[in-house]
């Protein structure tokens, strides 16, 4: 629970502007109910979007009218509420990918809540306990939905931040188009059996390279998720300054430079940049993982040096996020493998027609516990490791719903004590995560390759 000082509600007060006040700040400090909040309203659409020189592309799906799915910012500790409603001729749903949300929140089809059909509402609500960024998209035909355009990022603000002098937040997504600027199919069955199927244009908020201004000398907030299917990224900044301040939505312990940091589909970077002092210069966030390197975006220097440092950057404040009790921990045993070809799968919510992976030698039949039983039934406060071992030649990256864990060991590498919802598990790497399984309700547990999570690499836990 944060203590409001007056520093701090001066500081909430300036980032909410003259507006105001959230209502229940308010309600904090006179002890009043808050309000409701007015609910976001997120339509999903079918649009024309201009992706590729060639031409607009069609059917785009996007939240709202025209261009990428908005930023949607929360605050910690304070309700939101957001009205789903469907204009697209497909049932969707929406998950808030690393968010810990009441179960009957977290958008699964089936599992948890019904299909919002075309035409249809779904009304979320919820107080998000974290700040950080994370991100949402539907959890119905992932495969089809995310991949032409449902993603967007979440911005959840702490008041009690350090004081940047900017803040941009990309998404980065490829889409798989042909030359014609149209989708071409989304995946093939023997890429999805491999690292699974790229797009063919890659981009950062739906733009090729774009630009944006930061103040020279500045200290720039970099928000990135990513939120594509398939793809694994390294990162790397060139032409200033920069430190890994959070990933997946909490603080790192130790920050450290950007030096091919890989994060694969669902993660998070937050990275403090210092801008050069010279107006116009340039930085770039850039992908160098494989063969083809991309420059994902572009900061330029703009006015008189601000002359910040980046050590004068104060902590971000860790989450409130449960410490495990590794003595008396549960233990989970988790192996990733490779199953027989060419099983042809039943799975409801976008089947793929085929099982190329599993867990615990199960191949998993997709979103739904029926007939397949959890992994394991969790004991509601109990403290569990999970023992993850990659027993393919290809990396994962597992997400857990609804609680975060903490990574503990690697038998690979030096791990910090990162908090977080989203391992990227190397091949031949066995690793434990730690949680407190706090979270009462149903669940999943799945590779955010999406191909991988629908052809066998999905399953869930029961807290009860
Ligand atoms: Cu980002 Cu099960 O999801
Ligand atoms: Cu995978």
């Amino acid at each position: 629970m944060t203590v409001l000082t007056r520093r701090n509600l001066l500081k909430a007060t300036a980032a909410a502007g003259l507006a105001g006040i959230g209502a229940s700040t308010i309600a904090r400090l006179t002890g009043v109910a808050a309000a409701r909040p007015e609910p976001v309203i997120l339509k999903t659409s079918n649009i024309e979007a201009k992706l590729m020189e060639a031409g607009p592309t069609r059917n785009v799906l996007t939240y709202g009218e025209a261009g990428p799915p908005p930023v949607v910012r929360m605050r910690k500790g304070e309700p939101f509420a957001a009205r789903l409603i469907n204009g697209i001729d497909d049932p969707t749903t929406i998950h808030w990918h690393g968010i810990r949300v009441p179960n009957k929140m977290d958008g699964v089809p089936f599992m948890i809540q019904p299909y919002v059909y075309q035409g249809d509402h779904f009304d979320y609500a919820f107080t998000p306990p974290d700040a950080g960024t994370f991100w949402y998209h539907p959890h119905c035909n992932t495969l089809t939905q995310t991949g032409h355009g449902l993603t967007g990022v979440i911005v959840v603000e702490n008041p009690n931040d350090p004081e940047f002098d900017s803040e941009v937040a990309i998404n980065l997504r490829d889409w798989r188009l042909g030359d014609d600027g149209q989708f071409i199919e989304q995946f093939r069955p023997r890429d999805a059996a491999r690292a699974g199927t790229y797009g063919t244009v890659r981009t950062a908020n739906w733009l090729d390279q774009p630009q944006y201004d930061a103040p020279a000398g500045g200290l720039v907030r970099l928000r990135a998720a990513i939120t594509d299917v398939t793809r694994i990224y390294a990162f790397r900044v060139d032409g200033a300054e920069a430190a890994v301040i959070a990933l997946d939505g909490n603080p790192v312990p130790q920050r450290f430079a950007p030096d091919a940091l890989q994060l694969g589909p669902g993660q998070r970077l937050e990275l403090a940049i210092r801008m050069p002092d010279d107006e116009g210069a340039i930085v770039s966030l850039r992908d160098v993982r494989g063969t083809k390197p991309k420059i994902l975006a572009t900061l330029r220097s703009a006015g008189k040096s601000l002359k910040r440092d980046l050590r004068d950057l104060g902590p971000l404040e860790a989450n409130p996020v449960a410490e495990v009790d590794i003595a008396g921990a549960g233990r989970i045993p988790l192996a990733l493998s490779a199953t027989a070809e060419n099983v042809s799968a039943d799975s409801i919510c976008g089947t793929l027609g085929y099982s190329f992976w599993a867990i615990n030698k199960v191949p998993w039949p997709g979103d739904t516990p029926d007939p397949t039983a959890p992994l394991a039934e969790l004991k509601l406060g109990k403290s569990y490791i999970i023992d993850m071992e990659n027993l393919t030649p290809h990396s994962h990256p597992i997400h857990l719903h609804g609680m975060s864990f903490k990574v503990l060991s690697s038998s690979t590498r030096q791990v910090q004590p990162l908090v977080s919802d989203t391992y990227l598990i190397q091949p031949d790497e066995k690793v434990q995560l730690g949680f407190v399984a706090d979270n009462p309700g149903v669940w999943l547990l799945h590779c955010h390759i999406i191909e991988h999570q629908k052809t066998g690499m999905t399953s869930y836990f029961r807290v009860v």
